[in-house]
């Protein structure tokens, strides 16, 4: 309870000095002039106070005036635990707290209300702990699929990106906490992170790499942001004149704060004077901070000017008022059923149905008596590990409770570990070498309990030890030697189904090529299991879909294919430009194992009459596309119709396709939706980095209509003029 409750008591202080503070019903000149009033009673020592840690997640107040702390949180995960100085956990017995499933998982329900969902409610336990940031959503672009954050991040695809996090901060925010889009920009590796120069185009950073964080700030309204803790074009994102002051201050017009990463600031006087408002980290002498002592000094010394620290001040006063000062704060509320059922609707809704060849799902329940359930990952729980945020769940229900949960009574469920999940990185939090071995006693069992059921569900892949922050994965090889484990159980029981958890791209090519039926799940929160056995009983029919590529082998990956990753030198050329992801394998032709946007159901969609409203738009017109789907089998279920959209006969080069609009509709079994779609005719502009602005080419545009960015089912042509 430290730290963060303190700059509350005096907030009745502040509220009499300056009268009503809801930010939130009063007009913004009204509360501008506030905290006009406020910055001129304020010290210049009490302004520095407040642009730096003064604790882990904290920054100081001023007692005399009644301005609180300000209080950050770790998400994304949900609303991490109390943490002492040294990150050890404070063992409270009061912040255990909902689990949500992770960021690609997320992804994968394609479905921003949920994302909405999981703002409103992470949001809430914000409150209830009172914290004033949630340091989330997270949605740095897939570039490589090792990249140890992937699992924390959305997809590889900017227009998906954009609306899941627009919708993220809209939840969070909807409780007065603010959301801190992170980590701003082009931070897409771990390895080197905290050197790495990039070096992308202007037309790819605009494209491909800042479409979220725009939307976040100019759609979404999010009141804070992360610097990265990496350089862009040789200059580090927390002191990066263009990125903070120009494009983020500038030409988006953001009125919140920028804060640093955790130890991600440089300098004194170029972080100040080129945008960022407030220095985190983790190091306790909070005095030697660059934004402390340095910095008063700096001012003393005319390299950083009074106007500045006020400008700064001001931001994060903005946000007080957006958050602790602004009255009808809710109260918040903790680990709610209302919350483990968001997180349960959002599990369910992300597993992917990879393969189901032999029509074994959804299980027969009523002819099965017996299931060896295998694999460390039936019994693992996801939602600490690693280096990185996590969540002291208040529950987390793992995948062989949950087919207990949802089978116990009827059927007999035996279980093997199979392998061992223990994964241990080199002392300096690098991928250690010795982890792919498998354990011949555990396969040997495994193999007797399958030879002895009905079917087996074999849980194999990663866990939150294996991904991490702070490292990439060496590979996409499946860890702890599973595939042997998958081998010799599939040979004991032909009814194997391969359940793979893992929050990033892995190579199952093997497990394409030789089992019948494949499930894909992630680090799936606090209801992880439940939502999963639903899945595989047919209580919920999957209709998650990949939010990235799974590329059939590392080197078809772009980043991979050019030998632009990690860099050399503390340098990394984007050299793939803005054939990210799918971009490239269409645009390419190189076949992934699977692609952007697939995933199957238990039931099947007829596509149709796929038609635009009209034949020819101005810039300024909104196309609006429409298309029947019809639900051809015998289960309800939902389908996220994706919109692509083609260019042929540019001027500049352009991808295949690109994502352009989507949406996910529940069909009843036999029915037909009819599903519209709109795109704003300014989304088919592509950024003329000589201009400097977005350029709409006029011409002919092809609408794709899909179940994936591979399987188009129905095109038609518009033009514009
Ligand atoms: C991570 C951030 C996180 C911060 C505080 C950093 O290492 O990059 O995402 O919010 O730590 O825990």
């Amino acid at each position: 309870m430290r730290k963060r409750i303190s700059g509350y008591i005096f907030c009745s202080a502040l509220l009499l000095a300056t009268g009503s503070v809801n930010a939130q019903n009063t007009s913004t000149a009204g509360t501008d002039a506030k905290i006009s009033a406020i910055i001129k009673k304020l010290t210049l020592e009490e302004k520095i106070a407040m642009v730096h840690a003064s604790g882990l997640f904290s920054s100081a107040g001023v007692k005399r005036l009644g301005i609180p702390q300000l209080v950050s949180d770790d998400g994304p995960l949900g609303v991490r635990e109390e943490i002492k100085p040294g990150w050890a956990s404070a063992n409270l017995l009061t912040d255990s707290a909902t689990f949500f499933p992770n960021g690609s998982a997320l992804a994968a329900t394609w479905n921003p209300e949920l994302a909405y969902r999981y703002g409103h409610d992470m949001g809430e336990e914000a409150r209830a702990r009172n914290k004033q940031i949630m340091l989330a959503p997270a949605f740095n672009i897939a570039r490589t699929p090792l990249c140890g954050r992937t699992y924390e991040y959305y997809s590889e695809d900017p227009f998906l990106n954009s609306r899941l996090a627009v919708a993220s901060v809209k939840g969070i925010q909807s409780q007065h906490v603010a959301a801190c889009v992170k980590h701003f920009a082009v931070n897409n590796q771990e390895v080197e992170r905290d050197f790495i120069s990039v070096n992308v185009d202007e037309r790819t950073l605009r494209e491909i790499y800042l479409p979220a964080f725009k939307a976040s700030i100019t759609e979404g309204g999010a009141w804070t942001i992360m610097s990265a803790y990496n350089k862009l074009r040789g200059v580090y994102c927390s002191e990066n004149d263009y990125l903070l002051n120009k494009i983020l201050k500038g030409e988006w017009k953001f009125k919140g704060l920028v804060m640093s990463d955790w130890g991600g600031t440089h300098s004194t006087v170029n972080a100040a004077n080129h945008g960022l408002d407030l220095e985190m980290g983790s190091g306790e002498k909070y005095d030697a901070y660059f934004f402390a002592k340095p910095l008063l000094d700096s001012v003393k010394a005319g390299k950083v000017s009074v106007k500045t620290i006020d400008a700064k001040v001001r931001r994060i006063l903005w946000v007080m008022y957006q958050t602790s000062l602004s009255a009808n704060q809710p109260k918040g509320s903790m680990a709610t059923p209302a919350h483990g059922k968001t997180a349960y609707d959002i599990a369910s809704e992300s597993i992917v149905l990879l393969k189901n060849a032999k029509h074994l799902l959804p299980l027969n329940t009523s002819a099965i008596k017996s299931i060896a359930v295998i694999g460390d990952n039936a019994t693992h729980t996801f939602h600490l590990g690693g280096f990185g945020a996590g969540v002291k769940a208040k529950y987390e229900i793992t995948a062989l409770a949950g087919l207990k949960n949802r089978l116990g009574n009827k059927v007999n469920i035996k279980f093997a570990q199979g392998y061992s999940g223990v994964y241990i990185p080199t002392k300096d939090n690098h991928m250690g070498d010795d982890y792919n071995h498998s354990d011949s006693a555990m396969v040997t069992q495994a193999v007797a309990v399958a030879k002895s059921t009905d079917m087996a569900i074999l849980f194999v892949g990663a866990n939150r030890d294996y991904e991490s922050e702070g490292r990439d994965r060496k590979d996409l090889s499946l860890p702890f030697g599973e595939q042997t484990l998958i081998d010799a159980v599939t040979a004991a029981n032909p009814n194997t189904i391969v359940v793979v958890v893992g929050g990033a791209p892995y190579d199952i090519g093997a497990i394409k090529k030789n089992n019948h039926t494949i499930v894909w799940s992630w680090y799936n929160g606090s209801e992880n299991g439940n939502a999963l056995a639903d899945v595989l009983i047919g209580k919920i029919n999957p209709s998650g879909k990949l939010p990235f590529t799974f590329p059939a082998s590392l080197k078809d990956s772009p980043a991979h294919a050019l030998d632009a990753y990690p860099g050399k030198d503390h340098k990394v050329d984007y050299k793939e430009g803005i054939l990210v992801g799918y971009r490239w394998y269409d645009t390419k032709n190189i076949d992934p194992l699977y692609c952007f946007g697939y995933g199957l159901s238990y039931t099947d969609y007829d596509y149709d009459g796929l038609y635009a409203d009209r034949k020819a738009y101005k810039t300024t017109d909104n196309i609006t596309a429409t298309i029947k789907v019809k639900n051809t089998g015998k289960y309800a279920g939902k389908e996220t119709v994706q919109l692509y959209v083609h260019k042929s006969g540019s001027a500049v080069e352009r991808a295949e396709k690109e994502l352009k609009a989507f949406k996910k509709v529940w069909i009843a079994a036999g029915q037909t939706a009819t599903v519209s779609l709109k795109i704003p005719v300014k989304d088919l502009a592509y950024f003329d980095a000589t201009k400097m602005k977005w350029v709409v080419e006029p011409g002919k545009y092809k609408l794709l209509a899909g179940t994936s960015s591979k399987d188009v089912k129905q095109t038609t042509t518009v033009n514009i003029n």
